[in-house]
């Protein structure tokens, strides 16, 4: 993978720690930090050393603050088209990863920065973090799949107020609609939190969890019919060793020992 500029990258055992990395900036995502994601993801995509994925914010600030408002000045009605599809295809690499991702906010989660929180499968916050989709008071709308992610997470009403008003979500509230999974005391707690709960489902056999993903994704996928998606991935799921295994270990009162396979 080429050197990366804006992404701090560290992997502990199989997790792949991604920390979106300019404080000075509050993490806000320009189109070069959109890249390296991209890159990454397709990288974890291939890798297999990489069971799962946490994504963060550095500082003590910011989870992201939206996209890269400096880079909207160039914006027009035909290039901004172009601008909108590159994120969603992008964030789209998160929702569709195979492998489980989590996003752990510590800080404002805003515009780019909810919507990339939202196209993780699960979120875990500190409950000083701060989400919102702002972008009317710039004269726009969430352009990165966060009207459709926001609405499907926490529903048409919830969705409709925080995206027409622009408001500042607390921690708190987010956690009471589903937009956050858990919700953690101090930043300290976020990671090991974030480890905690990744370790857990990759206790799990691996070939499940990605069914899971592919499952719970097709219920918001309206050219699938989610029934046959999830009687396909069931017998995917049987025809595995794991599948074996952990019947098995389930017979031999023992824990599963799965492989992967
Ligand atoms: N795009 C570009 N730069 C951003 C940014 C964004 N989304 N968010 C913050 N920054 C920059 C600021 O311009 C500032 O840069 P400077 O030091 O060169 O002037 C730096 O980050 C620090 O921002 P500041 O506003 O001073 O930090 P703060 O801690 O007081 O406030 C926020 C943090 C997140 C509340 C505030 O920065 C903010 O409202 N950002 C924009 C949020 C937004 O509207 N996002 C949606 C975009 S569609």
């Amino acid at each position: 993978m080429k050197k990366l500029q804006n992404l701090d990258i560290r992997q502990k055992e199989n997790i792949l720690i991604i920390t979106i990395n300019r404080p000075e900036k509050r993490n806000a995502l320009d189109l070069a930090t959109l890249k390296e994601i991209k890159h990454v993801m397709q990288d974890v995509y291939a890798n297999p050393t990489v069971r799962g994925i946490i994504i963060t914010g550095a500082g003590d600030k910011a989870f992201i603050a939206g996209a890269d408002i400096s880079e909207f000045m160039e914006m027009n009605e035909v290039n901004s088209r172009k601008f909108a599809e590159n994120g969603q295809e992008i964030f789209a690499l998160l929702e569709n990863s195979p492998k489980p991702v989590i996003a752990a906010v510590n800080g404002f989660a805003l515009g780019g920065g909810c919507e990339l929180a939202m196209a993780c499968h699960l979120r875990i916050a500190v409950e000083t973090a701060k989400f919102g989709q702002p972008e009317v008071n710039l004269g726009i709308i969430p352009g990165y799949g966060g009207t459709q992610r926001m609405t499907q997470l926490v529903g048409k009403s919830k969705a409709m107020e925080w995206m027409m008003t622009g408001d500042m979500i607390s921690a708190q509230e987010a956690h009471q609609y589903g937009l956050v999974n858990h919700l953690v005391s101090t930043p300290e707690e976020l990671l090991s939190k974030a480890e905690e709960l990744l370790n857990k489902i990759l206790s799990k056999a691996p070939v499940a969890i990605e069914m899971v993903i592919e499952c719970v994704n097709a219920v918001f996928n309206k050219d699938e019919n989610g029934y046959q998606t999830e009687a396909n991935a069931f017998s995917i799921c049987c025809k595995t060793e794991d599948f074996k295994e952990g019947t098995k270990a389930f017979l031999e009162k023992r824990p599963a020992n799965f492989q992967g396979r």
